[in-house]
């Protein structure tokens, strides 16, 4: 691994292991950029679980909430599935998922941040949910065989990995013939000069850099998936940024142009080809 990438895991542990910590000290998760200018309730984490859904669950897998979209909510969730959280947080898409699979499924979540798994495990005890296990590992090496999952899910985490080539072939492995890769990520669209790209993205947070959309779509090709779709969820209008930009001395209006509308959380899809078919090629092969 190289020290780029080394110090960019570092610098993403010690981020979310603060925020499980502010968590469990009875603050809040968040610790984004926009917060921290200011902008009042975060465009990018707010409001992503309508009320119903977060009835029953502990009061801080609500508040570490830290993704950009509801992969659960999109991803057709069966009883009996087993469904993998990558980047599982504070835990609250997998004790979601737990229930939508119920007791004959199972949800793990991945998280690579001890402060985290910490948190993850005592929501995970006030839930009494019981078809739940969090890992601790990196989603760029998942600790599970292969062909084992039904659903990949992932809510604002393959954005931080600086070797996505390498998550979507882990996710790619473990998946079952015919799993469901569903979560929800950031995405840019189009072309836009990189250093506005960069400071941009330092405002959604992904300290990695989130993948053009034809970008995210190749990737998942080259992977093996197939039927793959980027469908946005929220799209992010240069207002949103307005603070973050102009605190770093950005001239805001002169890039309007270049950002507008261009930054979104997706929800992206696709799935693993159903390898598992009878090898019978036709009559000739049959007989
Ligand atoms: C943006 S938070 C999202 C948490 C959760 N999915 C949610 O919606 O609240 C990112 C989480 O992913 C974890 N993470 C980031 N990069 C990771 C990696 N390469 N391997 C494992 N976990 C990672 C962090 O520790 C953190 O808990």
């Amino acid at each position: 691994m190289s020290a780029k990438t080394e110090n960019l895991r570092e610098a993403v542990k010690e981020k979310y292991g603060q925020a499980a910590l502010r968590v469990q000290t009875g603050g809040s998760s968040c610790c984004g950029s926009s917060s921290a200018a200011g902008a009042g309730a975060d465009p990018i984490t707010s409001n992503l679980y309508d009320p119903k859904q977060q009835e029953g669950l502990p009061e801080g897998a609500v508040l570490a909430s830290l993704g950009c979209g509801n992969p659960t909510a999109l991803a057709e969730l069966k009883p009996g599935e087993t469904v993998l959280d990558l980047g599982s947080g504070g835990g609250i898409d997998v004790l979601l998922s737990a229930r939508r699979v119920g007791p004959t499924g199972k949800a793990y979540g991945l998280d690579m941040t001890d402060e985290m798994l910490a948190l993850a495990e005592e929501n995970k005890r006030k839930s009494g949910l019981t078809n739940v296990e969090f890992l601790r590992g990196e989603i760029e090496g998942i600790p599970l065989p292969d062909n084992s999952v039904d659903v990949i899910i992932s809510n604002c985490v393959i954005n931080l990995s600086a070797d996505k080539d390498r998550v979507l072939r882990e996710a790619f492995r473990v998946l079952k013939p015919g799993g469901r890769f569903a979560v929800s990520d950031v995405v840019t669209r189009g072309a836009m000069p990189p250093e506005i790209r960069e400071r941009v993205l330092l405002w959604v947070g992904c300290v990695a850099g989130a993948l053009e959309e034809g970008e995210y779509r190749a990737k998942l090709a080259g992977a093996g998936f197939e039927n793959v779709s980027v469908e946005p969820t929220r799209i992010y209008r240069i207002e949103d940024a307005r603070a973050f930009l102009s605190g770093e001395g950005i001239d805001v209006d002169a890039i309007a142009g270049e950002v507008d509308e261009k930054f979104m959380s997706a929800f992206v899809r696709a799935s693993k080809p159903m390898t598992g078919k009878s090898p019978c090629c036709g009559p000739a092969c049959c007989s």
